[in-house]
């Protein structure tokens, strides 16, 4: 099959958050089963070795008309073009920058060409747009593409059989604005009941990600716990009902793990400072030695017996700081080392600041967005806090398990997914789970782990064994997706 992954973000270029991983990983473990894989991108920066293929286009929004140039590497089996035009130029990661209508027209701007690319834009000879083209789409930000393919290619011959996938990768975010915004996108009048939403408020709104919900083919969420609760009115973000109507084409499949970046034998930010690469066989002593090199490295007190625990993510409510911050009374009377990680929200970032100010001998509280710390710390701690108010998959839980890393986690969507809690006479699960987003349930799991961490070395390990032997790679997820996109190809 031709596949083309269409998104805002893809790792290494520009990355925010887990979407960039999941389009830097896919594609290539799709490309291994054998599709021919391309993934279309906007160019934010100067990506190194991509080169000009040569090709101009002229795509107007709003009225105002852009020349888009595209640019071309082929990495790791898959084509990468890049669609270079003035209003993606110098954001570099900042992708979602901007007035929220200059977003919303970038997006625009690139669905509309990146619709076009598989026929225009020529891959080592390779055309993408033959009969055999699916596209996957993700997140509101690229939503239009299916909304665009359905209303203006269907009568063409060359594009007639292409169909979309669209995955979702954050309900929260839709592309919601006035309905005025409908006007900017081109399309045949009748599609605004697509976009329209009527608020419970009795006010209306243009929503993207609902159009292209209605338009793809298949829809795929990233784990099956997020997609139920996607049907419900508090998970669903106002969409539930849209959702609803679309069973028939969901899917839930739980992302991969890029097991080239993300793996303790081989990860390249252990190879200095005092780290060092590890594996089951050598957890003793090698995770005990990453263990030290953090506390060194962060100015931590260097001891094997305390525990440390992690937090690695965006500081915002979805991750739920708040209710670390509520339950730091109790974390620090007890014998832990805390090392959060992360940058956001301005008060939340001051938080951590001051967390770190307050109790300079237990925790650390590092601002900022460092790949190589999350790596370190992932490896180093022994311990990973996940408190997220919703979590549609979530990462860094299978980074931590790969790593024999523990989980306590909010049991939400992709977290209660694939961390199965600890049963001590089973000897089975992976971690600790609490079923509400309250700071006490969270301490209790704490607890739990905390206990077992100190009392029962051999439970512990085994957690750690069973975490670290899982498949966790794309590989799997990759033919789950494969089913997909043959349901979206011949079953409509
Ligand atoms: C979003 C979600 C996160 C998920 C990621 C990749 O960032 O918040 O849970 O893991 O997308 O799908």
């Amino acid at each position: 099959m031709n596949v083309v992954v269409v998104a805002s973000e893809c790792a290494p270029f520009c990355k925010t958050g887990g979407l960039g991983d999941v389009v830097g990983a896919l594609p290539k473990a799709l490309a291994r089963r054998g599709h021919r894989v391309m993934v279309v991108i906007p160019k934010y920066g100067d990506y190194a070795e991509a080169c000009d293929l040569g090709v101009r286009k002229h795509y107007k929004v709003a009225g105002q008309e852009s020349e888009v140039t595209y640019f071309h590497s082929y990495i790791d089996g898959v084509d990468f073009v890049f669609l270079e035009a003035p209003p993606f130029r110098h954001l570099h990661n900042d992708i979602y920058g901007g007035k929220r209508t200059d977003v919303l027209k970038r997006m625009i701007l690139f669905c509309k060409a990146a619709v076009e690319v598989p026929w225009y834009a020529p891959c080592g000879g390779v055309v993408y747009g033959d009969g055999n083209l699916v596209f996957i789409a993700n997140d509101w930000h690229t939503a239009l593409l299916p909304v665009y393919l359905k209303a203006y290619y269907r009568d063409n011959a060359l594009m007639q059989y292409a169909r979309s996938v669209l995955v979702i990768h954050n309900i929260a975010h839709q592309g919601r604005g006035p309905v005025e915004d409908f006007f900017d996108m081109d399309l045949p009048g009748h599609y605004i009941d697509h976009f329209k939403l009527y608020d419970p408020t009795g006010g209306e709104h243009n929503n993207v990600f609902a159009a292209g919900l209605k338009m793809a083919d298949r829809v795929v969420t990233v784990s099956h716990g997020y997609m139920w609760e996607l049907k419900t009115i508090e998970g669903g973000w106002g969409l539930h009902d849209i959702i609803n109507q679309n069973d028939w084409k969901l899917h839930g499949i739980v992302n991969g793990i890029d097991t080239a970046e993300w793996n303790p034998e081989v990860d390249t930010h252990l190879h200095s400072d005092d780290y060092t690469n590890y594996t089951f066989e050598t957890l003793d002593t090698g995770k005990r030695q990453c263990k030290a090199a953090l506390q060194r490295e962060l100015g931590l007190q260097v001891r094997d017996d305390v525990p440390v625990i992690g937090f690695i993510g965006r500081l915002d409510r979805q991750k739920g700081v708040d209710l670390i911050a509520e339950a730091m009374p109790w974390i620090t009377q007890q014998d832990v080392q805390l090392v959060m990680l992360g940058t956001g929200r301005a008060d939340l970032e001051d938080m951590l600041r001051r967390f770190e100010g307050e109790h300079r001998d237990k925790v650390r509280g590092w601002v900022g967005f460092s790949v190589k710390m999350a790596h370190r710390i992932t490896a180093g701690a022994d311990v990973l806090l996940m408190p997220s108010l919703f979590e549609p998959c979530g990462l860094n839980q299978l980074y931590a398990m790969a790593y024999g890393t523990v989980p306590v986690v909010h049991a939400v969507g992709g977290l209660r997914d694939t961390v199965a809690p600890f049963d001590p006479f089973g000897g089975t699960g992976l971690g600790w789970t609490f079923d509400r987003a309250d700071a006490g349930r969270m301490i209790d799991a704490l607890g739990h782990c905390l206990n077992t961490y100190w009392n029962y070395k051999e439970s512990w390990r085994g957690l750690q064994q069973r975490g670290m032997s899982q498949d966790l790679s794309w590989d799997h997820a990759a033919e789950l997706y494969e089913d997909v996109l043959v349901k979206a190809k011949y079953q409509w």
